[in-house]
């Protein structure tokens, strides 16, 4: 098992107002009105207005230690402004070549948080054997690599880090010199020049001030609106720049509502004037494009150029805002600005975009493999008010053929919303209501929020109260109270680990003896958790109070963005503990950190029904994926407003291509059931679902790659590109997995037609027409066909890929399903592809109950025909994930792979085939049926139309050893 443990709030305020789409900005805070990011601003603004900067921190050279196994030094670092205070730097090489570079206080006044990295790791990372360290007069540096081509330097005074590879600069830390770790101090603290004497409390003139400012801006209060932050620590913030002097372009640092390639956000930028802003928030109607905080953070940045990848992993989880601009159109400067921690940032070599996903899933894991049905089509709906509400819209489903797998219960299940408390006159039979829904191999998903109505009859609240386990206010002593849906609320303090076995019991559907279990649901039933950033209707930014108290004495400004993270990490592993054969678990999350993509899935969160918000939710899932949260999608139809027709049709286009694929709605909504549309959107919908599940075994297979090697499901240009510029800041089309689907959703009103980027020389036929686009070496756009029932979708030569064909009304009814192959020739007549399939509902794949195949095309040596073959991987490929963990080899007995023993292919469609062939021959030499259709080859920048060659019921078996053979 791979589970590790390591709001939208303002709906509730804002039903009361207008119904007017505006955001609030308001309510949350720009950079301006931050202390510790104003300060960092102005830093920045000081050094870049005097004419010579020199960072005031250095190492002190005598102090450098060399591990024993010089894997990794330390060293004491100081700082011109204040010499008397003392700061620790540890740098150390990972075995892939991730630099680790630690820094922190040493003998403070206080302790900085320094447990990030401990949430979002998987492990304790290990340590290079392979390194030489060099100790200069003015640096200490190691060359390693396996072609020994990487660099790193520390730099004595001022203190700098840099990494190169082939003598290039690739990742520079405070080569601006705007590293400053505010030491703790008390209040009156005495300049430097007085340092000593403890006595002395007047201010005097401040040499730090060139440095630090003239004025001690926020350092012991702060107030927003009507909250007033108490910062009992004082000023303890963190800022850095990291430079990348030779990429242009930086992607990354989810979530915010922007294209994939980050836009400028200084200067005089035309993009955005405030930094990224890092600080998980239930942002009401959030802004289409904007640099402003939603309701998750990564701090992990990917910067790109044709020459390579590289990435920074800033393990920080305290409120961060990101400064971003490019020097020259070939670099990228960064100015991180966090409110307290430590400094822990891991710079990833690469130098590929799929090395770096191998690095940073070594750091924080792979996404969990999901459940198959869970990449099904999920109906969603604040609310489906009754469980004859929830059977009549089954029904209807059924009644026209429409495929869902989930049935989701949003807030208004529980009575006063005191979530696993079924509300007993609306849903007064929800186990019976959960097996109706089974019956048909469909789940539900039921949510499940992190505040607790303070009542004398909740069980889960009580429990917790006695328990101690619930967020404390400023005070350090008793419950915070704050408010949410549930009225007066407190909130579970998952950094406790007192909570964790207390809230994995909770999803028990036994009686434990002495404690509430949730006895009225089945394990059919799995869980939302929203809310969790968290929303708090009537905190500061709609959040909890900066100075309110955690388990171990740590303030919520320390944790703040990994708080979201708990909540679905020891959800899921209620799910998994409660079933005697454990079931892969699904928890849906609005708020997230770094590692989250081992727990489940998330979504974008409450977007608007509108076309803006529709075209942005694709780059917003990309960025997530490149940041490890492959299982993310937008809400298919907009969670506010009342989408037209035609939006909601391209909507479910667009959705059908991500890989959370949920539709839902907000409680003021029409009902938009796919059932309720006239047709011809009811038929246009039905099909667009059909092709979905159609695709599930791309989806799936796709899903099995990324959860080992932590290569996003979707991927953008750069990724499958990476040196093709012209593609850098593509992120309106995107390819699934390693199946060669590219595909463009319309996300513009009226569209008849799209233009589609190909970046090689290579036939890429559509999908639905064969017709065959000719790509270009250079790049090429390339137009197709796009009315309301057209996506464009290609499938780049060279491809195989699977797919099941017959019309189910759930995933689970396919599992014994025919499946057709789609052989895609390239231009050399040759292609490939792979399927995984398991059980797809319980960990049995982890002892290698696995059904994993290729597929081949090639021609025959010396002859012009076709030989198309499958071998089985999953014996051929056993070893290990890229995070270390094992792959069981194939398990010898193999219960699944028996299970699917009759399942045939039932179809292969052969696109580009030169010529009729004579015969098409099993290798045994039985002779199968097929049908030829000639088409115009695509040549030169000429297009074409594929000849299509389908064979008939080939007799193979999907998980068996064949080949066909055409002959020319
Ligand atoms: C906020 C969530 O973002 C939304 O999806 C949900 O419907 C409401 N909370 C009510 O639970």
């Amino acid at each position: 098992m791979r589970l590790i443990l390591s709001c939208s709030g303002a709906l509730a305020l804002t039903l009361l107002l207008p119904s007017t789409l505006a955001l609030k900005t308001g309510d949350w805070k720009t950079c301006s009105q931050s202390g510790f990011c104003r300060r960092g601003r102005a830093l920045s603004a000081r050094a870049q207005a005097a004419s010579s900067w020199t960072s005031p921190y250095s190492v002190d050279e005598r102090s450098i230690e060399l591990a024993s196994d010089q894997a990794g030094l330390t060293a004491a670092v100081t700082s011109s402004l204040y010499p008397a205070i003392k700061f620790g730097l540890e740098v150390r090489v990972h075995e892939d070549g991730v630099v680790r570079v630690r820094m922190d206080e040493v003998d403070g006044l206080r302790k900085r948080y320094d447990e990030a990295a401990s949430w979002a790791l998987i492990a304790e990372p290990k340590i290079s054997k392979d390194i030489q360290w060099t100790v200069g007069k003015k640096d200490v540096r190691a060359v390693y690599g396996p072609k020994k081509d990487i660099e790193v330097v520390v730099s004595f005074a001022p203190l700098r880090v840099v990494m190169l590879r082939g003598g290039k600069e690739q990742v520079v830390l405070n080569g601006q010199g705007l590293l400053h770790m505010e030491h703790f101090r008390t209040k009156h603290e005495a300049s430097p020049a007085e340092e000593g004497d403890e006595a002395q409390t007047v201010v005097q003139v401040n040499p730090a001030a060139y440095f630090e400012g003239e004025t001690e801006d926020a350092f012991w209060d702060e107030s927003f609106g009507s909250w007033t932050d108490s910062k009992p620590k004082g000023p303890e913030s963190l800022s850095v720049d990291i430079t990348f002097p030779n990429h242009g372009h930086a992607y990354g640092i989810p979530q915010h509502a922007t294209s994939l390639d980050l836009p400028t956000t200084t200067g005089d930028s035309p993009f955005f004037s405030d930094p990224y802003r890092l600080y998980n928030a239930d942002v009401f109607e959030y802004l289409a494009s904007s640099s402003m905080s939603l309701y998750g953070s990564i701090p992990l940045m990917h910067a790109h150029s044709a020459d390579s990848t590289v990435a920074v992993f800033n393990a920080v989880g305290s409120e961060t805002w990101i400064d971003l601009s490019h020097p020259t159109a070939k670099s990228t400067q960064t100015h991180w600005i966090s409110e307290s921690g430590i400094l822990d940032i891991f710079i990833l070599p690469g130098p590929t975009p799929d090395a770096i996903f191998a690095q940073y899933a070594r750091l924080t894991g792979t996404p969990a493999l999901p459940a198959h049905w869970s990449l099904g089509h999920h109906q969603c709906r604040w609310n489906y008010v009754s469980s004859d509400d929830v059977r009549t819209v089954q029904k209807r489903f059924d009644e026209d053929d429409i495929p869902v797998d989930v049935f989701w219960l949003d807030i208004e299940y529980a009575d006063e919303h005191k979530y696993f408390m079924w509300d007993e006159k609306t849903f007064p039979d929800p186990i019976e209501m959960t097996n109706d829904v089974e019956a048909l191999g469909r789940k539900m998903v039921v949510i499940v929020d992190p505040h607790l109505k303070r009542a004398d009859n909740y069980p889960v609240y009580k429990s917790a109260s006695e328990l101690g386990v619930l967020v404390k206010p400023k005070s350090g002593e008793g419950e915070y109270e704050g408010w949410c849906w549930t009225g007066s609320s407190s909130w579970i303090d998952f950094f406790n680990p007192a909570s964790w076995q207390w809230w994995i019991n909770k999803f028990s559907t036994k009686a434990i003896a002495g404690e509430w279990t949730w006895t009225q649901s089945t394990d059919s039933i799995y869980i939302w958790n929203d809310m969790n950033e968290p929303s708090v209707f009537n905190g500061p930014e709609i959040t909890m109070p900066k100075d309110n108290v955690h388990h171990g004495g740590w303030e919520h400004r320390d944790l703040h963005n990994i708080n979201g993270m708990l909540l679905p990490n020891i959800t899921a592993q209620g799910l998994v503990a409660r079933s005697e054969i454990p079931k892969r678990p699904f928890v849906l999350t609005r708020s997230f950190y770094a590692g989250s993509q081992r727990f489940g899935a998330m979504w974008t969160g409450d977007n608007l029904g509108t076309w803006e918000h529709m075209a942005v939710g694709a780059p917003m899932v990309l960025a997530n994926g490149i940041a490890g949260m492959s299982f993310a999608g937008s809400d298919v139809g907009g969670f506010f407003g009342n989408p037209e027709r035609d939006m909601l049709v391209r909507w479910y286009q667009i959705g059908a291509f991500q890989p959370f694929f949920r539709a839902h709605a907000h409680i003021d909504t029409k009902r938009r059931e796919p059932y309720l549309l006239e047709e011809p959107y009811k038929s246009i919908v039905r099909d667009i679902l059909r092709l979905r599940y159609a695709m599930l075994p791309i989806w799936y297979t796709a899903f099995r790659e990324a959860s080992v090697t932590g290569i996003p499901v979707l991927r953008p240009h750069y990724v499958v590109f990476p040196r093709d510029e012209a593609g850098f800041s593509i992120d309106d089309q995107w390819f699934i997995g390693g199946s060669g689907l590219l595909v463009k959703p319309v996300t513009t009103k009226d569209a008849t037609e799209a233009s589609i980027y190909l970046a090689e020389d290579q036939v890429y036929y559509d999908y639905f027409t064969h017709h065959a686009h000719r790509g270009a070496a250079a790049g090429k756009h390339v137009t197709v066909s796009a009315q309301l029932h057209e996506i464009p979708l290609l499938v780049r030569g060279g491809s195989i890929v699977s797919t099941r064909e017959r019309h189910r009304r759930s995933s689970t009814l396919m599992k014994h399903d025919p499946f057709t192959l789609r052989v895609a020739l390239s231009k050399k007549s040759e292609a490939r592809g792979e399927l995984y399939l398991d059980d797809g509902e319980t960990f049995a794949y982890q002892t290698g109950q696995i059904v994993w195949r290729e597929f081949v095309a090639e021609q025959p040596k010396n002859t012009k025909g076709l030989r198309i073959s499958s071998r089985d991987l999953a014996h051929a490929k056993p070893g290990e994930a890229v995070d270390g963990v094992a792959l069981t080899s194939v398990s010898p007995s193999n219960p699944f792979a028996k299970s699917i023993e009759s399942v045939r292919v039932e179809k292969i469609v052969v696109l580009g085939v030169s010529s009729k062939p004579k015969s098409v021959k099993t290798e045994g030499g039985a002779e199968l049926q097929f049908t030829y259709t000639a088409g115009v080859p695509a040549s030169g920048n000429k297009e074409g139309t594929a000849s299509v060659l389908v064979i008939k019921d080939p007799g193979v078996a999907i998980s068996k050893d064949w080949a066909i053979v055409l002959t020319a």
